[in-house]
Parts: structure tokens; C-alpha cells; sequence
């Protein structure tokens, strides 16, 4: 029997709420295969520094270490209340980045995935969604300006300045467009190439490593988009999209992006992936302290996380599969909750436990 210890840190605002569901389904995932999954809690997040001093305390590090997964639901406080918290401690700088360091998952896969179910919710109209949207952004997750170096200052006239890097290495580059490669040639062999290399040479470098490594993946087209026009065309025409890869910053803001197109970043569940099978999962969106502790937040993005685990770092492709569609089902049901559909919209609106357990009755009806 396979045995995995799992990392669960739950994180702040509607993170605990969200996990309980997500942990639901593994305990289905877990009961009807051959395979024994160990989870443990670990703080991380603004609560933790609240409760332990520290937003990423040095158990919860030791833990994700020797974890074979990590799932981490998402951090953060209010604009007001994150003030309580010392800058460089805040969860976003204190423990979320350092924890893609630690992990060096330098690979963060985003689908955004709109099958005929979830149609409803796009704000996009239904001949520009067609047959339904699929694609996976793989943005680079460890680089760039949000790991370059930092000054914040008063130059020699009295004005205040401020100064952040953008650094890649060409091995930092090939090794995010080796994943975006491999992803495309396991689907529809297209990579669309992010960048904005009419401005940037970090784009300009970005995209010499491309046409060196290209020769490797004879069978896959690669079609080059500066981010600005991309942005556009994910509004127009999303559907010519399959992979996406581009830098963080890119990554970032596009996968946000992702999420407006499907109508909610609710929606929107990750992989993040480094070398050697290490790998954390998370939604995309924040901790939406509004909507905390009411039960109206949809688990999706979490779910969708635990499927994007049982896939990536467990191999259980068909069980995954299974958890992707038992979570439209519910969807084509006629269920939804709060935060993702209006009252009167002609869903049965359910809270956050509900819309799990629905989840959880159809996996179990389906595999
Ligand atoms: C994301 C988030 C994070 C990021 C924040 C919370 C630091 O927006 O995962 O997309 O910018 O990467
Ligand atoms: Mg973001």
C-alpha cells in the first residue's frame, strides 16, 4: 500500500472552511483505493503569525520538508488588518513566497477550465465560449520580480525611490518552458509563448531559450503573444488557447485574468511543481475575509486542488478525473452557492458543507 503524509495548512479568512470539504474527498479518494494518506495541520498564514509569532513558524517548515504534498488554502487579512502585521511578515511576503522558495516549485499550472456546467457563470457570451474553454496557464513561480532584489530609499535630491529587480538565468527559463513543452504535448501540442520582448530583455532572453529548447518538442507549434495583445485575445477568443507559459509577473496578473473569464477566481484551483516530485497545491484567489467563517464560500478551487494533487503527485489520473466531474455534476444539478451565483438566478443555493457533500455522493457514485 502506498502511504503519503500530506501537509494541510488551512490558512486564514475562508481557508479552514474550504479545506474541511477538500479533505472530505480525500478521505473518499483514500477509502476506495489502495493508498493511505497521513494529514497533517500545520499553521501558516496570518493566523499563525497571530497565534505563533510567525506566519510560516518553523514546525510548519519542518513539516512541508519531509511532506510528500503540501495543500494550502489561502492567506491574508484585509488591507486594515494586515497593518497589525509587521511588513515583512505579512503572509504574502512571510510565508507564502518563501514557501515556493523552500519547495522551489517553480512551476504553478493554472487551468481554466469553463465545461458547459459552469457556462453560466462567465461574463462572456456564449458564442465567443462555444463549446467550452480549456486551457492551463503555467506560470513561473519562483523568479522575477517578486524574488528580485529590493530597495526602497531617498536618493541624493531628497526624493524617495524604490527599486526592484527582474532576474532570470537561462536555466530558470528552460526549465518553466520545458513543463509548458511537456504539458502541451500530453494535450493539444499548441504552447502559446507570453512575453513582451518588444520592451524586455528578460523577454528577449526568455524567448532565445525558447527557439534552443524548441527543437526538443518537434510535435508541439509554438505561437508567440505579447502579454498585452494576450490579455485581449483571452477576452475575444479564449477558445485558441491550450497552454500558456510566461514569467511571473505574466502569470500572475493572466491567471487572475483566468479567473474573470470564468466569472469567478472561485473557480480557480493549482498545481505548484518543483523538481524531484516536490509539490504544494492552492486556489488562486485570496482569503476573502468578507465572506469568512459563512459558509458561502463554493470549495471548488480547492477540490480542484486536491484533484490537481491525486494527479500530479500521485498518479491517480483517473481518480482525479473522477473529482473534476463529480464537481460539475453538482454544478449541472442545479446547485451552487453565494458567492458564485445571484439569489433568483434559478440555482438551489447551498452553503459550503453542502455543496462537499454533494461532491462527496457523487464520487462515490462514480468510480
Ligand atoms: C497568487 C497570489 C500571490 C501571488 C500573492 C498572494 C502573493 O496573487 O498566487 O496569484 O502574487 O503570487
Ligand atoms: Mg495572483
Amino acid at each position: 500500500m502506498n502511504k503519503y503524509k500530506i501537509a494541510i495548512l488551512a490558512g486564514d479568512g475562508i481557508g479552514p472552511e474550504i479545506m474541511k470539504e477538500g479533505v472530505k474527498v480525500l478521505k473518499v479518494i483514500e477509502a476506495r483505493n489502495d493508498i493511505e494518506f497521513e494529514l497533517v495541520e500545520a499553521p501558516f498564514g496570518a493566523g499563525a503569525w497571530f497565534s505563533h509569532g510567525s506566519s510560516f513558524p518553523e514546525e510548519t517548515k519542518l513539516l512541508v520538508d519531509v511532506a510528500d504534498a503540501v495543500v494550502k488554502g489561502p492567506i491574508g487579512l484585509n488591507h486594515e488588518d494586515s497593518k497589525q502585521i509587521p511588513i515583512d511578515e505579512q503572509p504574502e511576503r512571510g510565508a507564502l513566497l518563501p514557501l515556493r522558495k523552500r519547495l522551489n516549485t517553480y512551476a504553478n499550472f493554472r487551468p481554466v477550465y469553463l465545461p458547459k456546467a459552469l457556462a453560466h457563470f462567465s461574463p462572456l457570451k456564449a458564442e465567443i465560449i462555444g463549446d467550452g474553454i480549456d486551457m492551463i496557464m503555467v506560470r513561473e513561480l519562483v523568479g522575477g520580480l517578486y524574488f528580485g532584489e529590493k530597495e526602497t530609499g531617498v536618493d541624493e535630491n531628497g526624493k524617495r525611490f524604490v527599486r526592484e529587480v527582474l532576474e532570470y538565468d537561462e536555466e530558470q527559463i528552460s526549465n518553466i518552458l520545458h513543463r509548458g513543452f511537456k504539458l502541451a504535448q500530453g494535450r493539444k501540442k499548441i504552447l502559446h509563448n507570453i512575453h513582451k520582448s518588444n520592451v524586455l530583455k528578460s523577454s528577449v532572453l526568455w524567448n532565445e531559450v525558447l527557439e534552443e529548447i524548441a527543437p526538443q518538442y518537434p510535435d508541439v507549434t509554438v505561437i508567440h503573444n505579447l502579454v498585452d495583445a494576450a490579455a485581449t485575445a483571452l477576452c475575444l477568443n479564449p477558445t485558441q488557447f491550450d497552454v500558456m507559459v510566461m514569467e511571473n509577473m505574466f502569470g500572475d496578473i493572466l491567471s487572475d485574468q483566468g479567473g474573470g473569464i470564468l466569472g469567478s477566481l472561485g473557480l480557480m484551483p493549482s498545481a505548484c511543481l518543483g523538481h524531484d516530485g516536490k509539490a504544494y497545491y492552492e486556489p488562486s484567489h485570496g482569503s476573502a475575509p468578507d465572506i469568512a467563517g459563512k459558509q458561502v464560500a463554493n470549495p471548488y478551487s480547492m477540490i480542484g486542488s486536491m484533484a490537481m494533487m491525486l494527479e500530479y503527485s500521485f498518479g491517480m489520473i483517473d481518480e482525479a478525473r473522477n473529482v473534476w466531474d463529480a464537481m460539475q455534476s453538482v454544478f449541472a444539478d442545479g446547485f451552487s452557492t453565494s458567492d458564485l451565483s445571484k439569489p433568483g438566478s434559478g440555482v438551489t443555493m447551498l452553503s459550503t458543507e453542502e455543496f462537499g457533500d454533494k461532491v462527496v455522493a457523487h464520487l462515490q457514485a462514480n468510480g
